[in-house]
């Protein structure tokens, strides 16, 4: 099978206990999930249920007790640091609720930093990136001096200099008011739509989640096709 033909994700009863001394917290349970490229999943479900867990899995942050993690048909949960490092820099963007910019670089350095990293820095994209995100006269501000909202397009703006497959987000309007919070899905679908860039949103606010078609929901450690109005849907296989 040639690359381009493999899924964006494939998810094989995938397990994560925590232990810390005796105790052991288990919070994925066996989650299965075939995720295509250029989808928009969203992930909702109770604060605790394991969704942010799950999301470090699928970008490698965080090693699965059991299972496997296939990203473009490869396993990087059994992958070593170095060559997963590479292809989180390179294939998977991250988005946070708190944005996570470096507080003593500007908006440019910061967008530009892990293109330096990736050894391919493209000024002209890091341009036209924040041309996007509509903070190209903000680009030598320090992030305390912008808003939530410019944050946030900023830390996406970062995600994505090294054109990834995928972002994944958690919570990335969490902190934001409705209004801007709707902007930055906006800025979101645009680029799902002009870049082919698959999104996978962990959400609180399922109102949002209900307006896209793949819907999982996080509940007893697994992972559901979630119903409209239901607690619990059909498992996917
Ligand atoms: N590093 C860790 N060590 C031990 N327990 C952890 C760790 N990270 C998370 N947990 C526990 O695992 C469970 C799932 O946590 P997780 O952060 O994935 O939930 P969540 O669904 O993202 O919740 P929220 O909606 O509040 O962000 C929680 O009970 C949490 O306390
Ligand atoms: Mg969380």
């Amino acid at each position: 099978m040639s690359k381009s033909e493999h899924n964006l994700f494939e998810l094989i009863d995938l397990k994560k206990d925590y232990v810390s001394g005796e105790s052991e917290l288990p919070v994925l349970r066996g989650v299965n999930l075939t995720l295509e490229r250029r989808q928009i999943s969203f992930i909702i479900g109770r604060s605790g249920s394991g969704k942010s867990t799950l999301l470090h899995l699928l970008g490698g942050l965080d090693q699965p007790t059991s299972g496997s993690v296939i990203f473009e048909g490869q396993t990087i949960s059994e992958m070593d640091d170095d060559k997963l490092s590479k292809i989180r820099n390179r294939k998977i963007g991250f988005v946070f609720q708190f944005y996570h910019l470096l507080p003593e670089l500007t908006l440019y350095e910061n967008v530009m930093l892990p293109s330096l990293i990736h050894g391919k820095e493209d000024k002209v994209w890091v341009r036209e990136l924040l041309k996007r995100v509509k903070l190209l006269s903000r680009q030598h501000h320090l992030p305390a001096e912008l808003s939530g909202g410019e944050k946030q397009r900023a830390a996406i703006a970062r995600a994505l200099v090294n054109h990834p497959s995928v972002l994944l987000c958690d919570e990335p309007t969490g902190n934001l008011d409705s209004e801007t919070a709707d902007s930055v899905f906006t800025l979101l679908e645009d680029l799902n739509r002009s870049e082919g860039l698959a999104l996978v949103i962990v959400t609180h606010d399922e109102s949002l989640a209900w307006r896209y078609p793949n819907v999982f929901r996080m509940q007893d450690g697994l992972l559901h096709t979630a119903v409209r109005g239901n607690t619990v849907g059909k498992l996917k296989a």
